[in-house]
């Protein structure tokens, strides 16, 4: 029987952890014998890392809360139709480190942008994308924004308030709660191996409710 595709999703504040953990669950994956396609978000397609480029640079200071909430729709949407669908129709397990969830968390409950109007512009975005699941590695924002890069080196959403960064994290415990099937949340202050110990418990079951029989 043929594995079908899955989609698995990381959130997360800035400097929690989400790069190293995609990498350690691609590599047990993979030793588990699924094929693995490990992607990011901004980016992940030549147009959606220009795109990129234009969202984390300092210099546009002007850039309005709404062009940056289609600025990241539109890198997600070349994401998906580029890379992330040919992948799940492959039976690939894509890891995606930041997806949606980031738009609802840092442009809904950070910018204060509303969550229908973000719905809709994602819409165009997702179509034809099924379910998937998220995994979101919770960490206090002055903890994530000490454990990344120094201040000077800071992207343009880094360098914004830790009031900026309480409300995405508010935003995104208010995700968790509202779909609980899909969200699973995992404290990233735990050691790495403990927090990768976790994430594989949800991804396992995860792709054994699905799959009905393959193990890991
Ligand atoms: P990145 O360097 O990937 O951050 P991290 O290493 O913390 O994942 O930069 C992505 C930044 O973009 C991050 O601050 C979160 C933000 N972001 C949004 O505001 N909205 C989105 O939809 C996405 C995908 C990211």
């Amino acid at each position: 029987m043929e594995r079908a595709g899955k989609l698995i999703t990381f959130e997360g504040p800035d400097g929690s952890g989400k790069s190293t953990q995609v990498q350690l669950t691609a590599r047990a994956l993979q030793e588990g014998g699924y094929s693995v396609l490990v992607t990011r978000e901004p980016g992940g397609t030549r147009l959606s890392e220009a795109i990129r480029g234009l969202l984390l640079d300092p210099c546009y200071q002007e850039m309005s809360p709404v062009t940056e909430a289609l600025l990241y729709a539109g890198a997600r949407a070349q994401l998906i139709s580029e890379v992330i669908l040919p992948a799940l129709a492959e039976g690939k397990i894509v890891l995606c480190d930041r997806f949606v969830d980031s738009s609802f968390a840092y442009q809904g409950y950070g910018r204060g942008l509303s969550l229908d109007l973000l719905h809709l512009i994602n819409q165009f975005a997702l179509t034809k994308l099924g379910n998937f699941y998220t995994i979101l590695l919770d960490l206090p924002p002055k903890e994530g924004l000490d454990r990344s890069k120094e201040e000077i080196l800071r992207d343009r959403l880094e360098q914004e308030s830790l009031e900026f960064h309480q409300r995405v994290r508010d935003g995104y415990h208010a995700l968790a709660r509202s779909s609980p099937g899909r969200i699973k949340v995992i404290d990233a202050s735990l050691e790495p191996e403990v927090v990768q110990k976790q994430i594989l418990e949800y991804v396992s079951a995860y792709l054994l409710d699905q799959d009905q029989g393959y193990p890991f």
